[in-house]
């Protein structure tokens, strides 16, 4: 949970990129996570990933995390057992940031930093790549693209370049950018699909200030729910399994 200093800085600048430290329980881990200005403060979506990826072993895995922000995926993954993992991010400040966290929750096992624009990712064939298992929270309020699931749909169509046959593709996904179309989309890649978790909550004050977001999500049925006169979204956590032979 944010601490009141925090959510104030929330009020005020709209954004989620200002300086907090953010602390936040999965279970019986305490994370005390020092974000920087510029660094994307984990939102409900990332907690509500971060709950699930608590779930799951990746026993002996070396897993790819694309975005990993302050880290605190990356964490979890290797308290889950990650053997290695790779982080990627649009700069070398915020991989180092999540470097610094996980090395103050007491992670000791290699970490591989990128600077990579999403799928980009060098060494998919080598230098540890492909990956068991490819994490991510995608970009999707503040994509920056007018295509809103850009960042989705090049996860899913190039997830096999990236993860091995047989092996994991775990991401989430809102209901405001259309949960039929990512079940389609995995499903004719050749994935089995199994959903890890689903939770709901209310809008971020942000979603209101972009006309252009809640016009599509006006488009899209189920893309939200009134409760009590509040807008809320379906987070959904998925599992994509890659079939075992063949590129999509
Ligand atoms: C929704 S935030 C998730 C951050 C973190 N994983 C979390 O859940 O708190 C998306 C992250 O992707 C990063 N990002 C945005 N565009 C990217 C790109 N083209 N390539 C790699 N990372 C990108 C952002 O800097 C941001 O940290």
């Amino acid at each position: 949970m944010t601490d009141a200093h925090n959510q104030d800085l929330t009020a005020r600048t709209g954004s989620n990129l200002y300086p907090a430290t953010m602390r936040q329980q999965f279970g019986d881990l305490s994370l005390e996570l020092d974000v920087p200005e510029g660094v994307w403060n984990p939102t409900p979506h990332g907690i509500h990933l971060g709950n699930m990826l608590m779930k799951l072993d990746f026993s002996n895995e070396h897993v790819l995390e694309i975005g990993t922000g302050c880290g605190i995926h990356a964490i979890l993954l290797a308290k889950r057992g990650a053997r290695e993992i790779t982080i990627t991010e649009i700069n070398s400040e915020t991989n180092a940031n999540a470097v610094h966290n996980l090395r103050k929750h007491g992670v000791e096992i290699p970490i591989h930093q990128q600077v990579a624009d999403w799928i980009h990712i060098e060494g998919a064939n080598h230098q540890g790549g492909p990956w068991d298992t490819l994490v991510t929270n995608p970009p999707t309020a503040k994509a920056g693209k007018h295509y809103r699931r850009y960042f989705h749909d090049t996860l899913i169509l190039d997830a096999h370049k990236l993860v091995k046959p047989g092996g994991r593709l775990i991401f989430i996904n809102s209901s405001m950018i259309d949960i039929s179309r990512t079940i389609a989309l995995m499903e004719e890649c050749a994935m089995t699909v199994r959903i890890l978790g689903e939770t709901s909550g209310p809008f971020r004050d942000y979603y209101f200030e972009d006309d252009q977001y809640m016009l599509e999500m006006a488009r899209i049925p189920g893309a939200y729910q009134m409760i009590d006169g509040v807008h809320h979204e379906r987070l959904v956590v998925f599992e994509g399994r890659l079939p075992e032979s063949a590129a999509p």
